[in-house]
């Protein structure tokens, strides 16, 4: 009896085509659905906190200039990763990163914890002009991110913004952005957020053995 069923299935090629599709979407679902689960369920970790607006407004230039074109922000749970760059990346460090910055393209090296890496005035010329401190870099200069001028007032409609999907901002944090974002450029903008990357939200239990800096190439 049940033979002559998938007999029947097997010679009709519509009916084994719906069937098979039925069955691979169920498996499909059986396996996307507790990712999606999951997602909701990533608490921020410890001393993770939403970006100040100084930072928010670095990110936004970052993202706004394609860095992430070049540069990755998630290293991977491989030696040779950990030991050159620190730490690998956890999704409970990203949680307030919409939209996250993770990538996968690396011209440059990975940036999740160059935080600190270097001084500002190391940042500033670099991002001025590359070749200043990389005399090999293929990296583009950004010497009008020095002039660019940040908007209070924008700043506070994008936090208001991320507050509706969830990131914990006072109203005393958005009162407060255009005192935070006087003056400074999106130059300033830019390197606060870098010089943020990998501490003020790295875990904290940390690899052993970080290499020292090495000369900067891509990976
Ligand atoms: C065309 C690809 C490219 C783009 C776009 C790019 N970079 Fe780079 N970046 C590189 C390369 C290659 C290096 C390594 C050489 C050097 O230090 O200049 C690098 C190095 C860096 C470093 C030093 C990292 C380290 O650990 O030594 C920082 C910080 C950096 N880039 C930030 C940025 C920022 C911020 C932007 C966007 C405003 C950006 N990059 C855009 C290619 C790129």
């Amino acid at each position: 009896m049940a033979y002559r069923h998938f007999e029947f299935i097997e010679k009709h090629a519509w009916t084994l085509g719906i069937l098979t599709a039925i069955m691979v979407s169920l498996g499909g679902l059986a396996e996307i659905t507790p990712l999606f689960m999951e997602a909701n369920t990533v608490q921020p970790a410890e001393g993770v906190m939403p970006y100040s607006t100084l930072r928010l407004a670095g990110r936004d230039v970052y993202v706004r200039e394609g860095c992430y074109l070049c540069h990755s922000q998630m290293i991977r749970a491989l030696r040779f990763e950990t030991q050159r760059y620190g730490h690998y990346s956890t999704a409970s460090e990203s949680v307030y990163d919409r939209p996250f910055q993770w990538g996968s393209k690396r011209t440059g090296p990975d940036l999740a914890r160059v935080g600190g890496k270097y001084s500002d005035d190391w940042q500033l010329l670099h991002l001025l002009n590359p070749r200043q401190v990389e005399p090999q870099s293929n990296m583009p200069g950004y010497p009008w991110l020095a002039k660019a001028t940040i908007d209070g007032k924008d700043m506070q409609a994008r936090m208001r913004v991320l507050r509706m999907l969830g990131d914990p901002y006072t109203d005393a944090d958005i009162a407060a952005a255009p005192k935070d974002v006087a003056g400074k450029t999106e130059m300033d903008a830019l390197i606060a957020y870098l010089q943020g990357l990998g501490i003020d939200n790295e875990p904290k239990v940390k690899v052993a053995n970080k290499a020292p800096a090495t000369d900067g190439g891509a990976q």
